[in-house]
Order: structure tokens, then C-alpha cells, then sequence
């Protein structure tokens, strides 16, 4: 029983706690459930938030860990409240899970601060159900505690190991132009995702388990274990315990979210080759918390710590090895000199605590500080001409030949344009041209799709070239690869240079030096700039009318401008 128990300090008890009509209605209602009189004795009550649901494959087991978190929470002398929060599946939501990552974490903020809760736990796996979460969890502030569901089972196919996004991105370009049968690419379909879990490649949703272990908001050894692995089940029932516990201690996010957690994290997130939308992501969250981070910071912080962790896409292994090789802790002790060790987490343990002496049992998939897989690992974040709020490229996923190199502008004005003539036998390019695709950016599209790693010409791709400098305001999968400049701010559809780029200008790319140059003198320009004009908007009714009037650009992490900050856990007046 917690030592909460009893007393009327409870957020919950503003609910559960008297005898007037109010707190009859709340009793009265919930024992329909069968609820004896002493759950709502000031025990705290806990809320699973839960982002299950049939169309995000990637959490469809979350029911069952759900349960697991209720076990705990029992056992520990709390009242688990599960509820359904929007769920943003990467693979089927249209036009992008972007476009609702700020509504999804809306509806967390205010489920959470409308109910009687005390403490949160978040059930998070495909991509966006991490920082969406975490993004409204943030805004009210309460003791918030992460189970993530885990990576699928490596991919099975044909005597080798195929991975999540990275492998489908190889086969398509393999069936494009001949090299594989439709009935291979069906059949890899099954063999690829063969258990419950999210993508096992280092994409964004084993990148987003990693950071909020990083963090510090998950168990430690939490984002690696399988979903399919009983360990997983264990962690979720213990986080059940933690969090009533957490609740007793007044342990709040904003203990475990400071200066030095996101600093934490970007280093993680460059040891491991982490996903491009890490920066976005991260940034929006600093944002609601109150951490002052910019993208500069993951630049100075992140760009030298070397690539430790040998998963795809950068690298050969999947997530499934990531755990028997010992997992994010080895990493964290990796680094033990570069990351603040002193930076607490939700078990009350710091960070160096958790993770001291834990052996790694597989140096393949994990190397040493010492010898690393690469140095320089993280993400460079790019100033010129062309992108002067900033753009990114991940070194790690980049062609090392390309990383400096001057290239004729071959120009897509937005997606449709891209669809109908990049396959075009015609078209003027060549591999040393530079694709430009425009109007992907947050308000362009809208919503900032993962098209930035585009499909390069069928006809070079037919002629060996596998890889080209692409250019975009957009996203990346982060299963994807290649020499790919993103999140360009500000973005082509606001005015941003990128608007102004034309066929055959130059383009210099130089990641050494940071710089990113459209080669057109300023009075042509300028020229441009003054017969530019904005596209009517996609809508002017509905959500969608919303997201264009309030996101922000990608270099400030893309929440809405109304959304930055909190507004704590108090709710002034009752519901009658
Ligand atoms: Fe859900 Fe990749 S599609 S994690």
C-alpha cells in the first residue's frame, strides 16, 4: 500500500475524497465496474494511457502490456485507469502520422488533466506514438513513466536477415527495374514482419525507444527487449509498481526532463545512428517542458561522438541482436565520459547507476568508445543561402563521396510533379545532378511527409547509380538512407529559398563545412523572391485548417505555436 494512502494530498482525491454529491456521482459511476469502497481511499490512481489500436500494427499487443501495468499497479497499492488515446500508425495514416503528432498529443494533454489521475504511464512502439505522448504528458506535468512495446523479431528471409523500411526501400528499387519478381517482394512481405513489435531496424521507433531511455524516462534495458520476449511483459508489470511509487515521491517529469537528459539523449542518439527525426521530435518536447535547445545543439553535442551500435540502417544488424548484445546500457557506459551520469530517472537511480557494469556480450553490434564502428557519427546540421534556418543530413546513412560535390539543380515543384516525370525517359539528368523536391515541409504538403529519401531516376538506377545528392523540405524514414538534405527551414511553401530554386542552377553541398549554397547571385534572387507567390491553402476548414495556421517550422520542432510550454495538471472548477 502506498504511503499515500489515507491522506488527501492526492490530485485524485479533488474527485474520490468527501461526501458531496460529486464525489457520490464520481464513486458511484465507477463502481459500475465492480470497484470496492477502498479503491478510492486516496490510494493513487493511475492512468494507462494507452495508443493501442488494429490500424497501428506496431502497438496491437498493447492491450496485454496494459494489463501488465495493471498487475503492478495493484500489487503496489494503486488504481490503474486505462484509456484509449488517438493512435498514429506510420504505415497507414494519410497523408502523414505528422500531420496529427501535435492532435494526438492534444487529446493526452487534456484526457490526462480532465480525470482524476495522479500518475501516467505511456504505452508507446510506432513512431509518433513516442514523442506525441510524451509531447502532452509534458504540458500537464504529473509523475510520467514510458513502457515502450518493443521491435518485432528480425526479419526471416531466404537464409538471411531482412530488416524493417530498410530492406523494402532495397527491394522496391530491385522490382523497378527488374531484378526481383513480384512473387519474391510478396513473399518477403511475410517474412519481414513475422511478430508483434515496431520496425527493428534503428528507424525512428527504435530510435524513440532509445531516447526516452536516454532520457531517463523508462526502466532501465527498456527499449531494446522484443516485443515478442516475456522480459518485455516483466518490464511493463514493474513499471506498473514504479509508477505507484513514483506517485508517492512527487517525482514529476520536469525532474527527469532537464538540460542535461536532452543533452544525454543526443549523444545516445548519434552512438546508435539514430533516425533524422530525432531532431523534430526532441525539439517539440524541449519545447513543452521548458528546455531551451536548438537545432545547433545536436550539431555541437552529437556531431563527434562516434557510431557504436551496428543496426540498419546505417549499419548490418537489427534491434532483436541490439538486446542480446546487451542493449542501450552498454552504449550509455560506452560513453560514460561524454553523458552527464548524474541525470536521475524514473526509478530514482541515476542514469550512471543503472547502467554500471553492465557487460556487452556481443562486440560486433556494439563497439567500444575506442574503436568504433565510424566516427563522427551524428547528424550535421547545414547554413547557407538555401536553408537559412538550418536543414540536416545524417552523415552516418550518406554516401561518403557525395558529402562535398557542386551539382546542376534538377527541380520538382512538389510531389505530384516528382511522380509524374522522375521516371521519365526524357528528363535532363544525370548522376551528378542535384534532385530538388519542393513543398513537403510542414505547411507545404502538409504535415512534413518521409519522402525526403525520394526514388532517384529509373534510368540511372538501371545504370548502377544507387545513390544522389536529394534536396527537400521534408522527413526521412528513419529506415531509410542516402545523401539526403532535410527539414530545409524555412520551407519553399513559406517563401523559404527553396521556393526559389530553378532547373539547372548550382548547388554546393559541403558537410565539412557545414554549408549548403544556392549558387544564384542575390539580385536574381531578390528577382525571384518579389514574383514569388504563396499556393492557396489545401483547406480552410477542419483540423487541417488549423495545423496550417499555428505549426511552426521544422527547426523549432514543428508543435504549434500555441502548444509550446505547459499548463500544469490544475483544473479550476469542478463539472457542475
Ligand atoms: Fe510502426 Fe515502423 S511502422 S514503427
Amino acid at each position: 500500500m502506498s504511503e499515500n494512502n489515507g491522506n488527501n494530498k492526492l490530485r485524485s482525491q479533488a474527485w474520490f475524497g468527501g461526501f458531496d454529491t460529486l464525489n457520490f456521482t464520481h464513486r458511484s459511476w465507477l463502481k459500475n465496474q465492480g470497484h470496492p469502497n477502498d479503491m478510492f481511499d486516496g490510494r493513487p490512481v493511475i492512468g494507462i494511457c494507452n495508443t493501442w489500436s488494429d490500424l497501428t500494427p506496431c502497438n496491437a499487443h498493447f492491450r496485454i502490456l496494459a494489463e501488465m501495468v495493471k498487475r503492478g499497479v495493484y500489487e503496489a497499492g494503486g488504481f490503474p485507469m486505462e484509456f484509449p488515446v488517438m493512435s498514429l500508425g506510420e504505415v497507414l495514416m494519410r497523408p502523414t502520422t505528422m500531420l496529427y503528432r501535435n492532435l494526438a498529443s492534444m487529446d493526452v494533454e487534456e484526457t490526462i488533466r480532465a480525470n482524476p489521475l495522479d500518475g501516467i504511464v505511456l504505452l508507446t512502439g510506432c513512431d509518433k506514438t513516442t514523442p506525441s505522448t510524451i509531447m502532452g504528458a509534458a504540458s500537464v506535468d504529473l509523475p510520467t513513466l514510458v513502457v515502450n512495446g518493443g521491435p518485432m523479431l528480425n526479419g526471416k528471409y531466404r537464409g538471411r536477415d531482412i530488416g524493417s523500411g530498410t530492406d523494402v526501400w532495397r527491394m522496391s528499387d530491385d522490382l523497378r527495374v527488374g531484378r526481383i519478381t513480384e512473387a519474391d517482394y510478396l513473399d518477403a512481405e511475410s517474412c519481414m514482419s513475422r511478430s508483434d513489435g515496431h520496425c527493428m531496424t534503428m528507424g525512428t521507433a527504435s530510435t524513440m525507444a532509445c531516447m526516452v531511455e536516454a532520457l531517463g524516462l523508462t526502466l532501465p534495458g527498456a527499449a531494446a527487449i522484443p516485443a515478442a520476449d516475456s522480459r518485455r511483459r516483466r518490464l511493463a508489470h514493474l513499471s506498473g509498481r514504479r509508477i505507484v511509487e513514483m506517485v508517492s515521491d512527487d517525482l514529476r517529469l520536469s525532474q527527469i526532463l532537464t538540460r542535461k537528459s536532452f543533452e544525454n539523449a543526443i549523444k545516445v542518439n548519434s552512438a546508435i545512428g539514430g533516425s533524422s527525426n530525432f531532431v523534430i521530435h526532441l525539439l517539440a518536447i524541449a519545447g513543452r517542458i521548458g528546455i531551451e535547445l536548438a537545432m545547433d545543439d545536436f550539431d555541437e553535442l552529437g556531431s563527434h561522438m562516434p557510431l557504436l551500435v551496428n543496426l540498419m540502417p546505417s549499419g548490418k544488424y537489427l534491434m532483436e541482436d541490439f538486446y542480446y548484445a546487451g542493449g542501450l546500457p552498454v552504449v550509455i557506459q560506452e560513453l560514460k565520459h561524454e553523458l552527464h551520469m548524474d541525470a536521475p530517472t524514473v526509478n530514482g537511480a541515476t542514469i550512471g547507476e543503472n547502467t554500471d557494469g553492465t557487460p556487452c556480450y556481443n562486440r560486433e553490434v556494439i563497439a567500444t568508445f575506442d574503436e568504433p564502428f565510424q566516427k563522427d557519427s551524428g547528424l550535421a546540421v547545414l547554413r547557407g543561402n538555401l536553408c537559412q534556418d538550418g536543414a540536416i543530413i545524417k552523415p552516418s546513412a550518406a554516401t561518403p563521396e557525395l558529402m562535398q560535390h557542386r551539382g546542376r539543380a534538377v527541380v520538382f515543384e512538389d510531389i505530384d510533379d516528382y511522380h509524374a516525370r522522375i521516371d521519365d525517359p526524357n528528363l535532363d539528368v544525370e548522376k551528378d545532378c542535384v534532385l530538388v523536391l519542393k513543398q513537403v515541409g510542414p505547411k507545404g504538403y502538409p504535415g512534413m511527409p518521409e519522402v525526403g529519401n525520394f526514388h532517384i531516376p529509373k534510368k540511372l538506377l538501371a545504370g548502377g547509380v544507387e545513390d544522389m545528392i536529394r534536396i527537400s523540405d521534408g522527413r526521412m524514414s528513419g529506415t531509410a538512407f542516402g545523401t539526403v538534405v532535410l527539414h530545409v527551414a524555412p520551407e519553399s511553401a513559406v517563401g523559404g529559398a527553396l521556393a526559389l530554386v530553378e532547373n539547372g542552377d548550382m548547388i554546393e553541398l559541403d558537410v565539412a563545412g557545414r554549408r549548403l549554397h544556392l549558387d544564384v547571385a542575390e539580385d536574381e534572387l531578390q528577382k525571384r523572391r518579389e514574383a514569388w507567390q504563396a499556393r492557396q491553402p489545401h483547406t480552410e476548414r477542419g483540423y487541417v485548417s488549423m495545423f496550417l495556421s499555428h505549426v511552426q517550422q521544422a527547426n523549432t520542432g514543428a508543435d504549434f505555436d500555441f502548444l509550446v510550454g505547459k499548463s500544469g495538471s490544475e483544473v479550476s472548477h469542478g463539472n457542475h
